[in-house]
């Protein structure tokens, strides 16, 4: 019974992260076509829901631990997803000549190793009163520490397309 529960809260935690992005996807699709009012209606869903992933994981058992602890599973989950995951998938979009495909899943597994120097550099300098401004590559996710002065260096993105992590 308590592993059933387990196993429907991993579940759980999955679905509700899932449409958290997906209505933040649609929110982006409504916006682009005029629909704002609409767009603030998948945006609040989406936030909802976002409230319900986080509990999940809150309840799921050893899933969140100190945050020294969270920014060793962090950047290990950067690690496999860059060395293990992100190659098998590069491969199987390959074989299958989907290009444009292998291509996104390429630049993801370039940018994890980004994120994964960041959570090094938070572990080393973890007791360091130090102010790091980061900002997001909307099209790769790549992150930059401070505001970026030129394209992104994964992708190749306008600067502008950088938005700044309150
Ligand atoms: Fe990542
Ligand atoms: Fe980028």
């Amino acid at each position: 019974m308590a592993d059933l529960t387990e196993k429907n809260l991993a579940y759980a935690f999955a679905a509700e992260s899932k449409a958290a992005i997906r209505n933040e996807a649609f929110a982006k699709k409504a916006e682009s076509e005029g629909y704002t009012q609409i767009a603030h209606l998948f945006r609040a869903i989406s936030d909802a829901e976002s409230v319900h992933a986080r509990r999940y994981l809150q309840l799921m058992r050893g899933k969140i631990g100190s945050t020294e602890e969270n920014l060793e599973r962090a950047f290990e989950n950067e690690i496999n997803a860059n060395v293990e995951e992100y190659p098998k998938l590069i491969k199987d979009a390959t074989d299958e000549g989907k290009e444009s495909i292998a291509k996104a899943f390429s630049r993801s597994r370039d940018v994890e190793s980004g994120h994964a120097d960041l959570y090094k550099k938070a572990m080393n300098h973890m007791l360091e009163d130090r102010e790091t401004d980061y900002h997001v590559c909307q099209v790769c996710g790549f992150v930059s520490e401070d505001a970026p002065k030129d394209n992104c260096p994964v992708c190749g993105a306008v600067k502008e397309k950088f938005t700044q992590v309150k």
